[in-house]
């Protein structure tokens, strides 16, 4: 079966607590493996990126459920397309923050930020920089 993969950043909509977003990624893992869906979501204190990889047809169910979240809004598709093999095939759902990535996360998380584009890239390191001066 063919691989899908799709990247979106959104906003959280109220003071979501890193702790908080650690504990959606968990309950994002236990869920999504039973999807056979890999991924990664990355928090900046602000701003939402995740990646969801898998067959299609759950990664766009599992989007959509996600997009009825009432902890995010204004979800942008920053990327969605086939792929040959997953980026984030060992974690159920990865959790970061971009600002300080984990050891065994970091060039996984630069190279991504990397495609995002320049504007992305800015807006959402940006954001975590702001944030915590
Ligand atoms: C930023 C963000 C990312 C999320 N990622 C996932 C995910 O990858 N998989 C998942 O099942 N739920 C994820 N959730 C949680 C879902 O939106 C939803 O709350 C959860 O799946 C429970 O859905 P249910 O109440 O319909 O069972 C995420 C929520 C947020 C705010």
């Amino acid at each position: 079966m063919s691989l899908y993969q799709i990247m979106y950043i959104s906003s959280a909509t109220g003071d979501v607590s890193y702790s908080q977003c650690a504990t959606i990624a968990q309950t994002a893992a236990q869920k999504n493996s039973s999807e056979d869906v890999t991924g990664l979501l990355l928090y900046n204190g602000k701003r939402f990126l995740q990646v969801l990889e898998g067959p299609r047809e759950n990664v766009e169910r599992v989007y959509e459920r996600i997009g009825r979240d009432g902890r995010h809004r204004a979800l942008v598709m920053l990327r969605k397309q086939e792929i040959d093999a997953r980026e984030f095939g060992n974690w159920g759902m990865a959790y970061d923050d971009p600002a300080r990535p984990s050891s065994n996360l970091k060039s996984k998380v630069a190279a991504l930020l990397e495609q995002a584009g320049p504007s992305t890239r800015a807006h959402f390191i940006g954001t975590a920089e702001m944030h915590r001066n």
